[in-house]
């Protein structure tokens, strides 16, 4: 039988890498990550011809064109998400956020209604908003809608942009809304309506940029399940730059497990991980 040697990541070489995606990412390995780093990384390894972590740690610092890092960030990158995830965020806001910024006089006369979806991973989350901006709108003629969807994993994005979505994943969902936004394609798969589709723009971005290069502001942002991965100074910076990029009044929704901090002088709690700008 043959025999595949197996190759360990050591302390150092975990230092290293963890530092690295810290640095890039924001992402927060802490030191307890070590087999799942080695576990990811690993195949990519022998598939590389690698003989060992510190080679390949040498190859991204050395590689100038970003696929290194894009490799790491592809298998470092946690991406679960599925359509209506925590519901109760996407029937408020249908029900209460986009009512309250329509009626303001300011998004009245725009007509517009932007939201992003910062760390969209597969795109579900982002499709998902422009389902329920769809359906909140339906009776509003001539509104520009929009979704801006970002990731920093290039897999992911690749995914998303495809819309096209297992039947265990379209299947769960029982309300209308979501369930008719889908058409069934082959090999038992079910794709985004392409109506739903161009609502959404999916871009690759670095939630770590020094500045985001958005010439307008949204109405709402959702970053949801994102910033767990994060320190408390990188949640910090990103939070204010959420704050620089949102509209007046306009509305911060993080994952429930998360929270702002109480001493955040950016947001106003409205409800769990629901956040409104000050
Ligand atoms: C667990 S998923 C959350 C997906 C979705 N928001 C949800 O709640 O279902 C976290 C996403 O954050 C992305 N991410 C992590 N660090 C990032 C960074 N520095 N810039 C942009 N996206 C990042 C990951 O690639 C991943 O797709």
């Amino acid at each position: 039988m043959m025999q595949h040697s197996v190759i360990e990541i050591s302390e150092k070489e975990y230092a290293k890498i963890s530092q690295l995606v810290y640095n890039r990412f924001g992402i927060n390995l802490g030191t307890k990550k070590q087999s799942l780093v080695m576990n990811r990384l690993r195949k990519v390894l022998l598939e590389n011809n690698f003989n060992n972590f510190e080679q390949f740690y040498k190859y991204i610092q050395e590689d100038k064109s970003g696929v290194g890092l894009d490799i790491l960030i592809n298998k470092i990158s946690t991406n679960l998400t599925y359509f209506a995830r925590e519901n109760e965020h996407f029937n408020y806001l249908q029900e209460t956020v986009i009512p309250a910024l329509r009626s303001t006089p300011k998004v009245s006369s725009e007509k517009a209604m932007r939201i992003w979806c910062a760390g969209c991973s597969t795109g579900e989350e982002a499709y998902t908003l422009a389902m329920v901006m769809r359906s909140a709108y339906k009776n509003t003629d001539n509104w520009n809608l929009g979704v801006l969807a970002t990731d920093i994993s290039a897999r992911a994005l690749e995914i998303a942009k495809t819309g096209i979505y297992s039947a265990d994943n379209v299947k769960k969902l029982s309300d209308p809304a979501y369930k008719n936004g889908f058409i069934k394609v082959p090999g038992d798969k079910y794709q985004v309506q392409s109506e739903i589709q161009k609502l959404v723009l999916f871009r690759r971005l670095n939630l770590m940029r020094a500045e985001f290069p958005f010439q307008k502001k949204f109405h709402t942002i959702f970053c949801r399940n994102v910033m767990i991965y994060f320190d408390s100074e990188t949640r910090k910076n990103l939070i204010k730059k959420f704050h620089q990029h949102l509209v007046e009044g306009g509305y911060l929704f993080i994952g429930h497990s998360e929270s702002l901090g109480r001493d955040n002088p950016y947001f106003k709690y409205i409800r769990p991980a629901v956040y409104a700008r000050v």
